[in-house]
């Protein structure tokens, strides 16, 4: 089905081809039996790719990122094709349109997609009416951040907001602090800049009954002494983990000419050029932990050695955006099947 789709999609602009994907995904799963034949044309289920994680049992580790499932529109649907979690979001308290259009660009030479949507997002409310309904096994995690208009002083209630009426909704959470599509957006990277969000979030947490993981999402653009002051906080706070990474602000090395794209090229880069970094990163935040701490590995995962490589560097699970956009379903059921045959 990808087979026949791939190229009507990769005709469009990459923005419209995805809400077309939403749009099919979710007509797919109003179909009675719909998200039964997903399951059964591409999911891969076998018990050595189940892991436990935080609390959670996951069915397998290869997640989606942030990003596609924005407003949390189609998170059973992608459940059905295979992913083993679906991280919904960023979801911020309210709905903003972000970057002016076009703003997705797919760079098929460097196998990459350059995006600077700048968050956009239908807001609070919406997810929360998404996210209310029964998840039928899907583990859920929520990206959460700020308005961008919001300022910089006022945005740990921004996240506390979405944290707060979200809690009883999702699996897990993850704090975006990685932002880098906007532009001028500021980035919290000290340590106490951090902990302004993250506190009024423990505590929140700490009235409740039920416990919700808590992860922090970083860039790949940190220096790293700055992901070792993450690694840090994660260590000596109750924070339970670190997804990284999120895209790349660094054009080096591009095949592709990214100034034609407007706006001098502006946009952060995910897909294989980010794969080298987003591995060391995890490396070094796993090295620095000694393993202690779950982390979701993220960013170029294009193949099944991508993925492994990536475990062998200490992630937990792993979650992919642009290898999904080019190798469509089959690329999480190839992973699935060399995970299985990697046990064996
Ligand atoms: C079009 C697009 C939109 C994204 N939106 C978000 C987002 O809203 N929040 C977030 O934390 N990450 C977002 N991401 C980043 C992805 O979640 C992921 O961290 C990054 O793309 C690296 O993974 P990949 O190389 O597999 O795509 C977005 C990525 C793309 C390509």
């Amino acid at each position: 089905m990808f087979k026949i789709l791939r190229p009507i999609l990769f005709a469009m602009n990459a923005e419209t081809a995805h809400s077309i994907v939403l749009w099919l995904l979710r007509f797919v799963g109003m179909i009675p039996g719909g998200r039964w034949l997903l399951r059964k044309c591409y999911a891969v289920e076998h018990p050595s790719l189940e892991r436990e994680v935080f609390g959670l049992r996951f069915k397998n580790p290869v997640g989606m990122a942030a990003g596609f499932d924005r407003n949390a529109d189609v998170y059973r649907e992608l459940s059905a094709m295979g992913f083993g979690f679906v991280e919904v979001g960023t979801v911020t308290p309210r709905p903003q349109t972000g970057n002016p259009k076009p703003r997705v660009f797919r760079l098929g030479a460097d196998r990459a997609v350059l995006n600077r949507t700048g968050v956009a997002n239908r807001g609070l409310e919406r997810a929360m009416s998404r996210l209310r309904r029964a998840h039928e096994g899907v583990i859920v995690g929520c990206n959460i951040g700020k308005n961008t208009i919001t300022p910089v002083e006022n945005q740990a209630a921004d996240y506390l907001k979405v944290f707060r009426n979200l809690y009883q909704y999702v699996d897990y959470f993850a704090v975006n602090v990685s932002y880098n599509t906007t532009f001028k957006e500021y980035v919290p990277r000290s340590r106490d800049s951090i902990m302004d969000i993250l506190t009024p979030l423990f505590e929140f947490r700490r009235g409740q009954n039920q416990y919700r993981p808590i992860l922090l999402k970083i860039s790949p653009d940190l220096p790293d002494e700055v992901i070792d002051v993450m690694t840090d906080i994660m260590l000596d706070t109750p924070l339970d983990g670190i997804v990284a990474t999120n895209a790349t602000t660094s054009h080096e090395g591009l095949t592709t000419d990214v100034s034609e794209l407007g706006r001098i090229g502006a946009g952060a880069i995910s897909g294989a050029p980010l794969t080298a970094r987003a591995i060391e990163v995890v490396a070094r935040i796993y090295e620095r932990s000694k393993g202690t701490y779950p982390i979701i590995g993220v960013g170029g995962m294009m193949t099944p050695a991508d993925v492994q490589a990536m475990l062998n560097a200490g992630a937990t699970l792993v979650q992919l955006y642009t290898g999904f956009v080019y190798g469509g379903p089959k690329l999480v059921r190839d992973i699935c099947r060399a995970l299985i045959e990697g046990e064996e």
